[in-house]
């Protein structure tokens, strides 16, 4: 058992680290998650405010938590007990832990609804229907109980599987192939629904920003989404981080994700918003949007029934890639902070996942009535993790490298002592220390309404 913590399994290659950690970022939150956050609020104007909390908060925090991870060699809790013994700051990482069971919840729903449209893209099932029609297939499956059901439990069985083999070689070769594919396939997308007729309003809705619908609340849930999206604020990427090799160059790497996390949101945008529009569907239809939209473009171009089967499989694998980062996280703590083997951590996690899990589907049918705080269980899961936890856990983290570990110690983890030239590294203190915690503390209690501005 303890040999888990010496011989940690790390990536093999700087390829392999981009992949890994993309293959974490880019998922469900760009596709499906990034376009109705934006439909659901405003479009334009959403979308400036999430690019600049992607660059001054983002990026720092994803760098501050390679670095907690590369120095540490450990999960997030053991990586907190290591930098600073004899505190508190091992709570952080705990509160990682009871996001990650929270995230993977929901994104084991949403990933189950992906299974059902390859499903249902393998049989055919989009085909001559109506825009009405195809939403209300879509209606109808998340309302029932054994399918939804038995679709989440498959994705996280295939989870569970993927982790309990290690950070392994599959999982980086297999993200080194598809990642680049999805970007393929999301560019078709992208092209076809310009090309519809009626796109521009869309790209409109998208890039012309209206600030009269921001809000104290708007403004937290695009802090939320960027952080979701890029992974950051609960430890999965400082897990990440005790696995890549202390010669890489953390900067570049998390430069990179980012850039990367982000230009796939905005090609999932660009392939969304022009074809509500053309088929008279409404941005703010919700978790729905992705579902009930993009069966309408393939049904409208050649290949459609290719283009669908690719979309909803890459779509499942982007899914898998965030997932089992998810749920790493969970594991490595199970493994390293109470001793439990990999595999015996692995399907722990994942059975008590599970059963949340299944809470959030029934949530769109049998338990629909269940609300909390005008939320389902789904959807007050969704938002306490998303923008609740991650931007508290993005807070702590930052000031925890801005404030608690020593300036050498932080420059020498990044440099790779010196190895690297980080010309950035006094505004990425300047970032940590003041701007990234000052924004983050205002925009989280504005948000929840402790503040008025
Ligand atoms: N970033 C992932 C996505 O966009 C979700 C995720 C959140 C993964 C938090 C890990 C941690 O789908």
């Amino acid at each position: 058992m303890m040999a888990d913590l010496n011989n940690r399994d790390s990536f093999g290659s700087k390829f392999g680290v981009l992949a890994a950690a993309a293959g974490s970022a880019v998922g469900l939150g760009n596709i499906w998650r990034f376009p109705y956050v934006v439909g659901e609020n405003g479009g334009g104007a959403f979308l400036i405010i999430y690019l600049f909390f992607i660059i001054v908060i983002g990026i720092p925090v994803m760098l501050s938590e390679f670095t907690i991870g590369r120095k540490a060699q450990l999960n997030p809790v053991g990586a907190f007990k290591k930098i600073a013994p004899n505190t508190q700051w091992h709570l952080v990482g705990l509160m990682g832990v009871g996001a990650a069971f929270m995230i993977l919840a929901f994104y084991g729903t949403i990933a189950g609804w992906t299974l059902e449209y390859v499903y249902c893209s393998i049989t055919n099932a989009f085909a001559d229907k109506t825009p009405d029609q195809l939403a209300g297939m879509f209606d109808n499956f998340k309302a029932g109980t054994f399918r939804p059901v038995l679709w989440q439990l498959i994705f996280m069985g295939l989870t569970a599987w993927i982790v309990i083999a290690g950070v392994q070689k599959g999982i980086e070769k297999s993200a080194k192939i598809l990642m680049p594919l999805l970007f393929v396939i999301i560019i078709i997308l992208a092209v076809r629904s310009v090309t519809l007729p009626g796109a521009k309003e869309g790209l409109a809705f998208l890039f012309k920003p209206d600030f009269s619908k921001i809000n104290a609340g708007v403004i937290l849930k695009a802090l939320g989404q960027a952080a979701f999206s890029l992974s950051i604020g609960m430890g999965t990427l400082i897990t990440y981080g005790s696995y890549i090799k202390k010669d890489n160059n953390l900067v570049n790497t998390a430069i990179q994700v980012s850039a990367a996390d982000t230009l796939i949101a905005i090609l999932a945008g660009v392939a969304i918003f022009p074809a509500v529009f053309a088929f008279n569907l409404q941005p703010d239809a919700g978790e729905g949007l992705v579902f009930i939209v993009l069966p309408n473009i393939f049904q409208q171009m050649p290949g459609g029934y290719i283009f669908s089967l690719l979309f909803f499989v890459l779509l499942t694998v982007a899914a898998l890639t965030s997932s089992i980062s998810v749920l790493e996280v969970v594991v490595a703590y199970f493994v390293e902070q109470l001793n439990m083997t990999r595999k015996k951590a692995t399907i722990i996690a994942s059975i008590s996942i599970s059963i949340i899990g299944i809470f959030c589907t029934l949530s769109w049918g049998v338990f629909k009535n269940v609300s909390i705080f005008n939320y389902n269980i789904f959807g007050i899961l969704e938002y306490i993790a998303a923008n609740i936890l991650l931007p508290l856990g993005a807070l702590l983290i930052v000031f925890f490298v801005g404030w608690i570990m020593k300036r050498k110690i932080v420059k020498d983890e990044i440099s790779s002592y010196g190895l690297h030239k980080n010309r950035i590294f006094n505004i990425f203190m300047l970032i940590i220390k003041f701007i990234a915690p000052i924004a983050i503390a205002l925009v989280f209690l504005n948000g929840i309404g402790i503040l008025k501005l």
